[in-house]
């Protein structure tokens, strides 16, 4: 029997795109995506979407209400769907065994209850958040300990590699879908039936079947590597800085290796987003939970490099304004993870902001895309109330944010920064005038011809022929 009715709890960053493109290229299915946040389901049935990404508006305006539709009942959703995709938060637990490591999946589980409670009917459950090696075992004993006479439930992991700001595309393009199953008849039926439905747009040799562990350990895993690629060039930016070498060019020189690849080697302030650090968190729990406290050390550094990154970053704003900020302003452009998304989790920018505001700096805040309420709930509980009424001003644009402030700290690789008219900038800004680039995207021999002081990630910068160190930066 083919899928005829997809059902998605979780209307977020994940539910969201993923279930509308499956709509856009699947028109003889009904997808209806559900979540129990009011809120987030009418601005899912507005014009305004609850996320910024780019092609997301395009791909909802064609399928909205045709076969695509957003919805609060749940009990209705999950009781007519064949297919039911699990999408929930799977956030790192703040409290109890495992705090800051271990996965929380009190979500899961709850959508788990609900579907044993409602289905009537057989259903095929579909794990789409990122979750600990085995959780799918969690969800079976949830469903066969709960179910109604006669229903049957087959689960599936089908985890997503969508990355933020390219969302739409990797869905398209997936250069593959990973679907993991039960080796059973009934297991291995499931899993056709949903190779069928990423067939309607994916090569049939791009979907990977695999066992139901393999693929739930790949995503942390694939995760690990990627993250892992970034602190591997952020340890050596430390490196290019004290020796002049610059991260720029060794990341090019290493990544022509066929065998090593040019992509995620662009040196920056740190990761962030809401998936590297937990899963890797989750991946050395799981690892000192199997009592293999090497292999849990190992994937642990990625993420102490990470804070190291931020930290040092951080400190050598502080180092090279005199070692003070107090009542400093400070211009602090961009503010989202990364560019492209209006998504702030474990942006770096926040522990960029904190630090500085910590030390009594005057932030001006810019993101193109993050909403103020947002900044000001990120930076609110990451200080206090306080700090950030006194100290926090947030601005609609780069020039209005940069004017009268001591320094320019570029947190996000938003592309309007690079095309910024600096000398304006700097005419009105305090001298001297620093630019601090967290994200290496600035042209910076040009800021420096302006009269900028410029610092980077990775590299000395040269100005009037001297060749400084951020470690020399303090006997200027
Ligand atoms: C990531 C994975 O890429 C995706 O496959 C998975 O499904 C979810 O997690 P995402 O977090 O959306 O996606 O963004 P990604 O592009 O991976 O960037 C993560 C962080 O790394 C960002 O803060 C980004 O700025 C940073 N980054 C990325 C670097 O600092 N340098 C790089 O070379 C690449
Ligand atoms: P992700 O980035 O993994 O998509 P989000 O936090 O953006 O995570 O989205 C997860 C969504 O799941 C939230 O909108 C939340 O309200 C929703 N959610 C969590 N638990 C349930 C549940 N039991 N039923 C319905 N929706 C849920």
């Amino acid at each position: 029997m083919p899928i005829k009715k997809i059902c998605c709890i979780g209307a977020g960053y994940v539910g969201g795109p993923t279930c509308s493109v499956i709509a856009l290229k699947c028109p003889n299915i009904m997808v209806t995506v559900v979540d129990k946040s009011k809120e987030r389901i009418a601005q899912w049935n507005s014009d305004k979407l609850p996320i910024y990404e780019p092609g997301l508006d395009d791909v909802v305006k064609k399928c909205k209400g045709v076969n695509l539709f957003f919805s609060v009942d749940i009990e209705k959703g999950i009781r007519e769907a064949d297919l039911i995709f699990i999408s929930v938060n799977t956030p790192t637990k703040t409290f109890g065994n495992g705090k800051g490591r271990a996965a929380d999946l009190k979500y899961v589980e709850g959508a788990a209850r609900m579907i044993a409670d409602i289905a009537d009917e057989d259903k095929i459950v579909v794990e789409k958040s990122t979750v600990p090696v085995r959780a799918a075992e969690s969800i079976m004993n949830i469903l066969r300990a709960n179910h109604k006479p006669g229903v049957s439930y087959q689960i599936l992991s089908n985890p997503e590699f969508l990355s933020e700001g390219t969302a739409i595309d990797n869905l398209l393009n997936a250069d593959r879908v990973l679907i993991g199953g039960e080796d059973t008849k009934e297991g291995l039926a499931a899993v056709e039936e949903l190779c069928w439905v990423y067939e309607h747009w994916i090569p049939r040799k791009n979907i990977l079947t695999t066992n139901t562990w393999s693929s739930e350990l790949s995503k942390l895993a694939a995760n690990a590597f990627l993250a892992q690629r970034i602190s591997s060039i952020n340890s050596l930016s430390a490196v290019c800085e004290a020796t002049g070498a610059d991260v720029s060019e060794v990341a090019r020189a290493v990544g022509r290796d066929s065998r090593i690849g040019p992509k995620f080697l662009q040196a920056s302030v740190g990761f962030g987003g809401s998936c590297f650090q937990k899963d890797i968190l989750n991946l050395v729990y799981i690892c000192e939970c199997l009592n293999l406290p090497e292999v849990a050390a190992y994937w642990q550094q990625v993420i102490d490099i990470n804070e190291y990154q931020k930290s040092r970053f951080s400190a050598k704003v502080i180092g090279s304004l005199f070692n003070t900020v107090t009542d400093k302003k400070i211009a602090l452009l961009g503010f989202a993870f990364k560019k492209d998304t209006g998504d702030t989790r474990e942006s770096p920018a926040i522990h960029v902001a904190k630090t500085l505001l910590d030390e009594g700096a005057k932030l001006h805040i810019y993101d193109p895309k993050v909403e103020s309420a947002q900044i000001i709930e990120d930076l609110t509980y990451a200080i206090d109330d306080y700090h950030v009424k006194k100290s926090v001003s947030l601005y609609n644009d780069a020039y209005s944010a940069t004017a009268g402030t001591h320094a320019i700290v570029v947190c996000t690789e938003w592309d309007e920064f690079i095309t910024l008219d600096y000398k304006n900038i700097y005419n009105a800004m305090m001298k001297p005038a620093y630019v601090f680039d967290g994200r290496n995207i600035l042209d910076h021999d040009k800021l420096m011809k302006i009269g900028f002081e410029v610092h980077s990630i990775g590299k000395q910068m040269q100005r009037c022929g001297v060749k400084r160190t951020w470690g020399s930066m303090n006997q200027m």
